[in-house]
């Protein structure tokens, strides 16, 4: 019995580990580690921050200007991971699109980001 159960954590750990390779960290929602929290912040301020503010409130002249959302909103925190992806590539309304500035894994990565501010 208790072989049987150490054998069951076993191969749920390893499922885990090989779940976690199959899904790789570039695209998925999983958190942000510091180095990659330095880099999307470097890349949400250049990008998106004209607009969102590097505090992602919006206030800022182009963010009244285009009526950006605030990104610290509970209802845009709310939002999909996919979500965003698929605004920041496509954008929506007067935010432009992102698909040939960035690559998908910056898309992802600043999504990433912005569930954080
Ligand atoms: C030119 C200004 C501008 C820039 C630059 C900009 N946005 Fe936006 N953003 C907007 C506007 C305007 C909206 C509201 C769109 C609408 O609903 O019509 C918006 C909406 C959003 C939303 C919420 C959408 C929703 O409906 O929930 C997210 C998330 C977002 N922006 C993220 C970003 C990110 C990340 C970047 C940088 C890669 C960025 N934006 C760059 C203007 C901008």
């Amino acid at each position: 019995m208790i072989q049987s159960m150490k054998l069951a954590l076993v191969v749920a750990g390893l499922a885990g580990g090989i779940l976690m390779i199959a899904k790789g960290p570039s695209t998925s929602a999983a958190s942000v580690g510091p180095a990659e929290n330095a880099a999307s912040r470097t890349l949400y301020r250049t990008h998106c921050a004209e607009c969102h503010g590097n505090d992602g409130r919006s206030n800022t002249k182009r963010g009244r200007e285009t009526e950006a959302n605030d990104l610290t909103d509970p209802g845009v925190k709310a939002n999909a991971h996919d979500k965003n992806v698929r605004i920041i590539t496509n954008g929506k309304g007067e935010m432009p699109s992102f698909k040939r500035k960035l690559s998908a894994a910056q898309i992802a990565s600043i999504a990433r980001y912005i569930k954080n501010l």
